[in-house]
């Protein structure tokens, strides 16, 4: 549904056209007039780099990429010229537009992924969608099939988690949820079971029944799976994410003004994790992958539990609960118990987590934590510089975990002022036993204003750093 970038055919030579140039690009293939030439040497001469030149027959955005400090950011500067062209684009109503390449590197696929993702649209509930729907529907570039489905299946993953995040509770309750992944996994490939509460009763994940005591809705727990016959690793990497579809913080309630506005937000990791499953069955790439997704609404009803409460996770460990907008935590660390069973090669967790991580670093990356190997860890910072969306990893020495003491109980589920991100990670790093990261999203997860081709509203963080870091391990 979203896939718009085609290869190029010989015959669509008179559509409208992106041309990717250096200054001392070889002009002559355009097949410019002369007095098109001078006007293209005179703008290059007064060093613009967008040029745009009207051939009646096809307009052509002759776009001039100048060299960055490095590749990472050569590439996504390509991306961000995207979003300015994938506007311009629209705004002259083309349907169909060509990506040719005159630069000495080709940024054809990296420039069609800036203009998809920008181009994406959440009007849903408009009364007059149609008459806002962007004209632009599908780019044509000159690569190979296999590259431009993959990046058809990163894009959709991406989208499908915007989607999912941008739904409000009054649509996406953990139901709701749910029956997505399961269209979604129809749509794509993957499998998705669903437990429902006398399930996860049985299964005593106490962290997700604690979070959901005050819910009007009853919780689920989702587990998808991409498992392809000629997947390459026998222990499956497993993606948990947070999937609080509402958070108004429970009894400990959020002081209101602005701190619950955006709070749909809170399934954002488990928005991702969808989003990945989506990509990897795509592209059917041949890795098997496993999705957890622990889904409630976190509110403060009759029944809601109660700052001081002490419960029981999934391994039996207790919990004072001090502050019940701390229940993230709660619900993943029974995800990351449920793991264990699969002996996992990795785990790794996707979670609008908290307020520290965004106060830390902004909008601007991923707040990352854990205990893989160095080797893993770089592997990851790798790709996101590729695809932009990069790993902030902090400290996580053990002192850390001193901090969440009780005297009553285990552990609580809060840490003092400083350092909230890390003594978040610290409380879920008790349930594991594997292998395991951290991915705090709740800086980049949801803008309130459009960032380049990240737009404004959910943005699928996580997504395209995921699919980047497994696509190369099937190298
Ligand atoms: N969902 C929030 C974190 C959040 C904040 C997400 C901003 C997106 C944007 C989380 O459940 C939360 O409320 N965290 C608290 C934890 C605190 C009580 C220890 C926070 O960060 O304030
Ligand atoms: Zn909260
Ligand atoms: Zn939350």
């Amino acid at each position: 549904m979203y896939s718009i970038i085609n290869k190029t055919k010989e015959s669509s030579s008179k559509i409208d056209l992106v041309v990717l140039a250096e200054n001392q690009s070889n002009w002559s293939s355009l097949g410019l007039s002369p007095s098109e030439l001078d006007y293209l040497i005179s703008e290059l001469n007064t060093e613009q780099s967008s040029i745009h030149i009207n051939q009646y027959s096809r307009r052509l955005y002759i776009e001039i990429i100048s060299s960055q400090t490095s590749k990472s950011l050569a590439c996504e500067k390509v991306r961000e010229r995207g979003a300015i062209l994938a506007k311009l684009l629209n705004l002259a109503k083309i349907e169909k537009v060509g990506i040719e390449s005159l630069h000495s590197t080709d940024f054809s696929l990296v420039l069609a992924e800036g203009i998809a993702l920008a181009n994406y649209q959440f009007l849903k509930y408009f009364k007059d969608s149609a008459s806002k729907k962007n004209s632009l529907k599908e780019i044509l570039v000159r690569s190979e099939y296999s590259k431009i489905d993959q990046l058809n299946a990163v894009i959709s993953g991406t989208l499908h988690a915007r989607d999912l995040v941008n739904e409000p509770l009054s649509y996406l309750n953990a139901m709701k949820f749910s029956e997505e992944m399961s269209r979604l996994g129809d749509e794509s490939g993957f499998d998705v079971e669903t437990l429902y509460k006398n399930q996860i009763e049985d299964l005593k994940m106490g962290g997700l029944l604690a979070v959901n005591k005050g819910a009007v809705e009853p919780p689920t727990f989702n587990i998808l799976t991409h498992h392809p016959k000629n997947a390459a690793n026998e222990d499956p990497i497993v993606l948990v994410g947070k999937g609080i579809v509402y958070d108004t913080g429970g009894l400990s309630l959020k002081p209101t003004a602005n701190s619950m506005d955006i709070m749909k937000c809170d399934m954002g990791g488990g928005a991702s994790v969808v989003g990945i499953l989506y990509a990897l069955a795509k592209a059917k790439v041949p890795i098997y992958v496993v999705g957890l997704i622990p889904a409630t609404e976190n509110r403060p009803g009759g029944n809601a539990y109660a700052p001081g409460d002490v419960i029981h996770m999934m391994d039996n460990t207790s919990v004072e609960v001090l502050n019940t907008d701390a229940e993230g935590r709660l619900v993943l660390a029974d995800a990351l118990c449920y793991a264990k069973k699969y002996k996992p090669e990795l785990v790794i967790d996707f979670a609008t987590l908290t307020g520290a991580a965004v106060r830390a670093i902004g909008k601007y990356g991923i707040v990352a934590m854990g205990n893989t190997s160095k080797s893993v860890q770089d592997d990851l910072i790798e790709s996101g510089e590729n695809v932009y969306e990069r790993l902030a990893i902090m400290p996580f020495w053990d002192e850390y975990a001193d901090l969440l003491k009780s005297d009553i109980a285990d552990m609580t589920n809060l840490g003092p002022a400083e350092a909230g991100q890390i003594t978040a990670g610290k409380f879920l790093e008790h349930f594991t036993d594997y292998p395991w990261l951290h991915f705090d999203i709740a800086g980049p997860a949801f803008l309130s204003n459009d960032d380049h081709y990240r737009l404004k509203g959910g943005t699928g963080s996580g997504v395209r750093i995921i699919f980047d870091y497994l696509m190369r391990k099937t190298l």
